[in-house]
């Protein structure tokens, strides 16, 4: 689903929202000395699930983000990283950050491009390392395919995307359905106040203004995209909270899913694709057919008709308060509380109540 509703289209708006509003609010500490010790642990386990953990050291890396996870790898030694990102305040803090005394030896490149746009080096990295990315693209199958053709043959790629059918993305995409964004800046100051004091620099906000403002946000099931790569000739290899595979699980299923495939082609065939993984292809969280049970049906009526009623100018404060209300709903694991079972009582309630106390308002 794309959010970019009165703004034009043509703006890198992904890379000014990571750039300032999301992980960029808070480069410095993710980036800090105490913050890479972690990711580094992160990514040791990551390695040990693609199963490359006894040969990292000879591989060629490509990494697209904040650059975390790059100087992660670079400092746990493997061969070469080449990281790329669409943001170009998070390329030019990551070389400014690579200056340092205490990085300057690493072998590390780092470039600012839309991989949707620019053409990567073809057959080039052992391991194309996408975490969090793919769903973000303007186009998944676009990006994905540039990404696929840097990948050397018996190579591996790493995609860790948003998985449509869980019950994370099925509240957010109400969200987001009550947001334009014309209201970037009052999110990000009003977050910033009910989670930190007004301190701009904090994770919350950081979530908060990805999940609400990020452009896009393009669910597929994991089938779309296992289907997707093995028509470009990749393997499934391993994967990690992919379980249950089933297309909807609201109870169950992790919001994320990681799926790592090996290419076994000299070239990508990038012919027979149809609509797989095209912006026409995602799937609405919204959309009734997809549901078999009553329950979800009627929250769905409650909220068509709550969106309809709270998208008027005069109740922006109940609109700004029921989108953070719906938040804590969607991401509870934000908040303290663990992510699964769904909160779905709570979501029928205060869809419920917010819907009823504007009815009163509006007929009094
Ligand atoms: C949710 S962030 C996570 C990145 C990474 N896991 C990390 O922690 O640094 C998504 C990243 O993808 C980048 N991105 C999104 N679309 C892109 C594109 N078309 N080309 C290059 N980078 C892109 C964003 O700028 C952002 O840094």
């Amino acid at each position: 689903m794309s959010l970019l509703r009165g703004r034009n289209r043509e703006k890198n708006l992904t890379g000014e929202l990571y750039g300032k509003y999301s992980f960029g609010n808070m480069y410095n500490e993710l980036l800090s000395e105490e913050h890479i010790a972690n990711i580094v642990n992160i990514i040791k386990n990551d390695f040990e699930i693609a199963g490359i953990i006894d040969k990292y050291s000879s591989l060629k890396i490509m990494d697209v983000g904040t650059g975390r996870q790059a100087l992660a790898m670079a400092l746990l030694g493997v061969k070469t990283v080449e990281h790329y990102d669409i943001s170009k305040e998070h390329v030019n803090r990551f070389k400014k950050l690579l200056k340092k005394k205490k990085y300057s030896s690493l072998n590390i490149l780092t470039r600012n491009l839309d991989l949707c746009k620019q053409e990567l080096p073809k057959n080039k990295y052992d391991f194309v390392y996408l975490s969090g990315i793919v769903h973000h693209f303007s186009n998944t199958a676009k990006g994905l395919i540039n990404c696929a053709n840097a990948v050397k043959k018996y190579g591996l790629i790493w995609i860790y995307f948003y998985r449509s059918g869980t019950f994370k993305w099925f509240v957010n995409e109400m969200i987001r359905g009550l947001l334009s964004v014309e209201d970037i800046d009052r999110f990000f100051i009003s977050s910033a106040i009910n989670y930190a004091n007004g301190n701009l620099s904090n994770p919350h906000t950081s979530q908060i203004m990805d999940d609400f403002f990020v452009p896009y946000i393009n669910l597929y099931s994991p089938q779309q995209y296992i289907t997707f790569m093995s028509k470009l000739g990749f393997e499934l290899y391993s994967s990690s909270h992919s379980d249950p595979l089933s297309s909807v699980n609201h109870n169950k299923a992790h919001h994320s899913a990681v799926l790592v495939f090996k290419k076994n082609t000299n070239s990508v065939n990038a012919k027979d694709l149809g609509s797989l993984l095209q912006p026409n292809d995602e799937i609405n969280q919204l959309d009734k057919k997809i549901y078999s049970d009553k329950e979800t049906k009627d929250i769905i009526d409650i909220y068509n008709k709550l969106k309809e009623v709270v998208l008027n100018k005069k109740y922006d404060v109940i609109r700004y308060s029921t989108c953070l209300a719906l938040h804590k709903i969607a991401a509870p694991q934000y908040y303290g509380e663990p992510a699964l079972p769904p909160k779905r009582k709570e979501l029928k309630i205060l869809l419920e109540n917010t819907y009823i106390y504007l009815n009163k308002v509006i007929n009094k």
